[in-house]
């Protein structure tokens, strides 16, 4: 009795072990499992400068998000000690007419101010990009249903 338990059990391994090693796995990435990564293509931003009507918003999808950049930052960018472009034009609410998103009360300063008494910018603020991100125009890569809550 006991021979013939092992014979059959020793039978299924066998099976289990032929089949796992017949069967080769689909990689989910598409190319075989030993091929190197082919380099993602190049996505282009967002040719969008800022304020010529063309430009939208971008919703927010979570409460305390740092609204992402619905403009090119490539003129504005690196971001150096001596200059901010960022600021130049996100420090106040309108420019010679045109209507600009002002940086929240919580980017500036609670102690220091400037002598003339106006806010200064905090300097944990200072590196913008580190939280705004540019948006290039790509699909999804899988269907999504995701709805953002911001309320
Ligand atoms: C020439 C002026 C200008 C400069 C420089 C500029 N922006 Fe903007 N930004 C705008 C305007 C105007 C808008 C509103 C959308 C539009 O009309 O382009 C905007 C929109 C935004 C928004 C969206 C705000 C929201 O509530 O959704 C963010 C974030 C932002 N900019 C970040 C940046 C960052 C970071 C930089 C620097 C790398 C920068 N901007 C440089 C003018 C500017
Ligand atoms: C540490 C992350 C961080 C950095 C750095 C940062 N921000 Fe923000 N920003 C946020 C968050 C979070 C919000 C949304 C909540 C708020 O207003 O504080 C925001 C909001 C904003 C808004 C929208 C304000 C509104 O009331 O709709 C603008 C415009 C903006 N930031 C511009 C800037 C600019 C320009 C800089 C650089 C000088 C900057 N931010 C640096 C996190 C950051």
């Amino acid at each position: 009795m006991k021979k013939t338990v092992s014979i059959v059990l020793a039978t299924l391994v066998a099976t289990v072990i032929g089949c796992a090693t017949t069967m080769a796995p689909t990689p989910m990435r598409g190319a075989d499992v030993t091929a190197p990564d082919k380099a993602p293509d190049i996505k282009q931003y967002a040719e969008k400068t800022p304020g010529v009507g063309q430009v939208k918003l971008i919703e927010r999808t979570f409460v305390g998000q740092p609204p992402m950049v619905p403009h090119s930052i490539e003129k504005y960018v690196p971001l150096t000690i001596e200059e901010n472009a960022c600021m130049e034009c996100h420090q106040t609410d309108e420019i010679r007419g045109q209507k600009i998103p002002k940086i929240g009360t919580s980017h500036f300063s609670k102690t220091i101010k400037t002598k003339a008494g106006e806010p200064v910018l905090e300097m944990s603020r200072f590196q913008c990009d580190s939280c705004h991100v540019p948006q290039v125009d790509a699909k999804p890569l899988v269907e999504t249903q995701f709805i953002g809550v911001t309320k």
